[in-house]
């Protein structure tokens, strides 16, 4: 069988799988044999690439589609005993869709094979600096970069002091120098090791680096009747400390509140097949409550007739009229927070046909039209269950910022989001909102006027003024 050295190629050639191998994230080696079987399996690649290599990524994280891990730890695993618990933690973060590839240095080799780090991460294993084939397109380089986090388990006390003073005479401590990633390190050594003077300034100073620890725990040593502090953190620990820092938690300033929200239009009946609407599509109040959900809170949405989803996680009401509208909120109470956005009809029908309406000699029938309940006033006005703040929408077609502080003060609500929604706007039904923030500042009344955002950026802006609200534990919208 002949064999190939790659050194021995043409330039060209050289450069192409160079750029290739890079971008797919493969040895050289490995990527010669993909191309390979492709060519015998008739799938290759175009071969333009060779007058016109493609352009090698500028970013420095690959993107990565759902189909892939969702992230990649280079972890590098250091010559002490401890190495073998580094093998559950390589099976540990695979368990949380996260890529592992294993850097072993010369010591740790004497501790785990790299047959067993590559048999568990699945993965080529890379143990050498000066590894003609992975240094061929600069593997130490990627190996530092082309990663969202470094973890080095065990972490040896000569790997610190290289790390604190710059070495980088190995594969292992020259991707530790050549990285722009965060580092988690969980050392493991002997008491004295970590009690001692050199390994404190070590340590002192990877601190100032920025580099994160996990550990050492402090039990029985491997060496026989000896214990302290210098155990390596469990796998799991390192695990869980890696994927804090690689997914860190979404902050979430509205858990433990509950908020209630209405949202659409209402339907008023005529008769049983007809009825009084208006044009809300419920898009801005279904926006707000999956922004208020995500923020952590447990959500309640009173919504009138819409063709939206229900968003995930959020319990949903579905009413026609606004008098059951009005007995879902009452029913939902008591909430920390209520969202008024539904467009409820002023005017029902009071003479609603129980039969279909028919067309008569006399003409059309008359419609008698008393008012609705009035569902923002009368949870404002609540002396018991009224929510610590209540925010109403006013949709208005003139004289928006007029009208609507003339509602703050007559329904008695706390805030007021008016949107203009005259024809020209394409708010009613349409995606972008542009809205006006009313609400009381000591004894005046203050507008803060926001940019047109999506309905979507409206809640989030929305919700980040509540949570702020209720951290100040003040009714007052940060301007
Ligand atoms: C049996 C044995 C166990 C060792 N365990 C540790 C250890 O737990 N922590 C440590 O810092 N060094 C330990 N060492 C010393 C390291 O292997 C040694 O300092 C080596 O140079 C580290 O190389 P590395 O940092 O490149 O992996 C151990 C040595 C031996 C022989």
């Amino acid at each position: 069988m002949a064999s190939l050295t790659i050194r021995k190629l043409d330039d060209a050639v050289k450069t192409y799988l160079r750029l290739r191998s890079a971008r797919n994230r493969r040895s050289v080696e490995e990527e010669v044999r993909v191309i390979l079987r492709e060519l015998i399996e008739g799938r290759e690649e175009p071969l333009t690439p060779f007058s016109a290599p493609p352009a090698p990524s500028t970013a420095p994280t690959p993107q990565r589609t759902g189909a892939l891990p969702e992230a990649s730890v280079t972890l590098i695993i250091g010559g002490g005993i401890a190495a073998y618990k580094s093998l559950d933690l390589i099976r540990r973060l695979k368990e949380r869709r996260v890529e592992v590839r294993c850097v072993l240095t010369k010591a740790a080799q004497q501790f785990v094979t790299p047959l067993a780090v590559s048999a568990l991460s699945h993965e080529r294993v890379y143990t050498d600096l000066f590894d003609p084939q992975s240094e061929f397109d600069a593997g130490h380089i990627r190996l530092a970069r082309d990663c969202d986090l470094i973890v080095v388990a065990p972490a040896t006390a000569d790997l610190m002091a290289k790390m604190a003073n710059g070495h980088a005479d190995d594969l292992a401590s020259a991707i530790l120098l050549a990285t722009n990633r965060k580092i988690l390190l969980a050392p493991a050594m002997n008491p004295l090791m970590w009690n001692n003077a050199a390994t404190r300034r070590n340590l002192a100073q990877l601190q100032r680096d920025g580099v994160v620890l996990i550990g050492p725990n402090s039990g029985e040593m491997a060496e026989a009747g000896e214990a302290g502090v210098g155990r390596m953190s469990e796998a799991i620990e390192i695990a869980n400390a890696a994927e804090r820092l690689l997914r860190p938690p979404v902050p979430r300033p509205l858990a433990g509140k509950r908020v209630l929200i209405t949202a659409g239009p209402t339907h008023e009946p005529i008769d049983p097949v007809r009825y009084i609407a208006n044009r809300s599509s419920g898009k801005q109040g279904f926006a707000i409550a999956a922004a208020a959900q995500a923020a952590g809170a447990e959500v309640i949405l009173v919504s009138g007739p819409v063709d939206l989803d229900d968003p995930a996680g959020v319990t949903v009401k579905h009413v026609e009229s606004a008098r059951q509208m009005l007995e879902q909120v009452q029913t939902a109470l008591p909430a920390d927070i209520a969202i008024f956005a539904a467009a409820v009809a002023d005017w029902r029908v009071a003479n609603e046909g129980e039969q279909k309406l028919k067309k008569t000699e006399v003409g059309m029938p008359p419609l008698q039209l008393v008012e609705n309940p009035d569902i923002l006033a009368t949870i404002s006005k609540l002396t018991d269950k009224r929510p610590p703040l209540v925010i109403g929408f006013a949709a208005e077609t003139e004289h928006l910022i007029d009208n609507a502080k003339t509602k703050l003060a007559r329904k008695g609500c706390d805030w007021i989001v008016a949107n203009d929604v005259s024809p020209a706007t394409g708010v009613m039904g349409g995606d972008r909102n542009t809205v006006h923030l009313i609400s009381r500042n000591g004894g005046e009344i203050a507008v803060d006027s926001w940019p047109v955002m999506t309905k979507e950026q409206v809640a989030i802006e929305l919700v980040a003024r509540i949570a702020r609200s209720v951290t100040d534990k003040s009714l007052e919208p940060a301007s």
